[in-house]
């Protein structure tokens, strides 16, 4: 078993050499918790794999530190591409281009069993200072899924990273916890039409805007036989041990009330404006501030808090509009939540 060192921003030289050595190290983005890997390296990629229980057909984003490096890895870089880095890069939105073939590890690209995805490679560009500057100093692209074990909430904070990978994985880069709390717009550009394969900060909204065309959701639904376009959308997500149940605005009351005479524990994920009129033992209620931007920001850690420090039965957990933030928020408690709303129990 490996010890997994917790590296400080000052040792980013540190933990750049241990990416360039194949080793895996987890870092902050300004999204979530990433686990990251030497794109070019087939041997490290792979163990990103092993060390999350991931499944080998799901792809990997590779982080690039500049513009620069991602033509290194494209095929080309298509006018709606150019398009939305001028508005959104460095920042929280990933694109899915054509890959130039042999440039990064097969495993990246989910093609060590199948061949499926060997045409396209996720990229992204942090926004996060340091992020940025591990990659700059590793001086290589960096493969990097979320550093959470496979099937459980992203990581907003290094501990989350570190009970779920220690033993596992080289080190962590630790800079608090992450600022957006919801993993990155995925974006693909590789067909005709581009369309969102998963809700992130940057919405819908701002894309079209910025494109002048309409941009479509990925919304139907995903059996396990076909082959879904964003591979990890197949898979159980978020999911803690407990059953998450989704509760809209008015139904809060209704809610307190059942949570109440129920004989299993039940947590609460709310809004400070429900929690403070709600009668609750304190270890029960987790607070998902006042806005969409603090609930996205808390989500993955309040899912976190009721499956390990305090575990309960069930969780409520406030539904919010989906609109702006609000549609990537209900993308991932949709998910971990398997989509039972308290309404319909
Ligand atoms: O904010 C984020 O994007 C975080 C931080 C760490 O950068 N990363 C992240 O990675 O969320 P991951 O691996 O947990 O989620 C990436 C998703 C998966 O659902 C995967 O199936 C999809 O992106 N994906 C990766 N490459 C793809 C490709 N070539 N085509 C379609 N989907 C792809
Ligand atoms: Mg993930």
């Amino acid at each position: 078993m490996l010890i997994t060192k917790i590296y400080t921003t000052d040792e980013i030289e540190k933990a750049a050499n241990e990416l360039r050595l194949g080793e895996l190290i987890a870092f902050p983005t300004e999204t979530v918790y990433g686990l990251g890997a030497d794109a070019t390296n087939e041997q490290a990629v792979k163990r990103v794999y092993l060390a999350k229980g991931r499944p080998s057909d799901n792809p990997l984003i590779v982080t690039v530190s500049s513009r620069k490096m991602v033509e290194e890895y494209v095929e080309s870089l298509p006018e709606r591409a150019v398009k939305l880095m001028d508005a959104f890069w460095p920042g929280p939105l990933t694109m899915i281009l054509k890959i130039k073939e042999g440039a990064l590890s097969k495993a990246v690209t989910g093609g060590l069993e199948t061949a499926a995805f060997l045409e396209t490679v996720a990229i992204r560009f942090p926004s996060d200072k340091n992020a940025r500057s591990l990659i700059d100093a590793a001086g290589i692209p960096v493969a990097a899924p979320s550093a959470n074990r496979s099937g459980k909430p992203s990581p907003t904070t290094a501990q989350h990273v570190y009970h779920d990978l220690e033993g596992r994985i080289a080190g962590i880069l630790d800079d608090g916890p992450t600022q957006v709390g919801v993993e990155s717009t995925i974006i693909d550009l590789s067909s005709e039409h581009p369309v969102i394969l998963r809700p992130g900060a940057v919405t819908v909204e701002q894309l079209e805007e910025v494109l002048k065309e309409t941009v479509l959701s990925d919304k139907h639904k995903v059996g396990m036989k076909e082959v879904p376009k964003a591979p990890g959308m197949k898979y159980k997500h978020y999911a803690p041990d407990a059953q998450v149940l989704i509760v809209k605005a008015g139904d809060w009351d209704k809610a307190l009330l059942w949570r109440k005479n129920k004989q299993e524990r039940v947590g609460v994920m709310a809004f400070n404006e429900v929690l403070k009129n709600a009668d609750l033992p304190k270890k029960l209620s987790y607070s998902l501030g006042d806005t969409v931007f603090d609930a996205s920001r808390r989500l993955f850690a309040g899912l976190r808090y009721f499956d390990s420090e305090e575990k309960v039965d069930f969780i409520l957990c406030a539904g919010v509009k989906e609109a702006g933030l609000g549609e990537a928020y209900m993308n991932r408690l949709k998910k971990s939540a398997g989509n039972v709303f308290f309404d319909e129990i």
